[in-house]
């Protein structure tokens, strides 16, 4: 089973395994990973799950289509480069190791 490694606000790391085709999002919340609140539920209208893409994977994940780029405008850290939806992103074999960091806060 694929892996995420998530950085979170402090700077350790937490390593958790996320069947194939479920969210980074999903991934956090089902393993209690803290940073990513999620209110909408995965469904791109919330703008909480928002983290940063480590470059070693940012050519390995699929651009944000225009929904979640239009919501990325929103996001409540500063949106970068590495910005996207970690609803957004579903594991693959492909992108085992993915790592993301999670911004300091995702709401205003
Ligand atoms: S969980 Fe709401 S936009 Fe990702």
């Amino acid at each position: 089973m694929p892996a995420v490694v998530y950085i979170l606000k402090d700077g350790s790391e937490r390593r958790v395994e996320v069947p194939e085709g479920t969210s980074v999002m999903l991934g956090a919340i089902q393993n209690n990973v803290p940073g990513i609140e999620a209110e909408c539920g995965g469904c791109c209208s919330c703008a909480t799950c928002h983290v940063y893409v480590e470059p070693a994977y940012a050519d390995k994940v699929p651009p944000p289509d225009l929904t979640e780029n239009d919501l990325l405008s929103g996001v409540a850290a500063e949106r970068k480069p590495s910005s996207r939806l970690s609803c957004q992103i579903n594991m693959t074999a492909a992108l085992d190791g993915l790592t993301v960091r999670i911004p300091e806060k995702q709401s205003l």
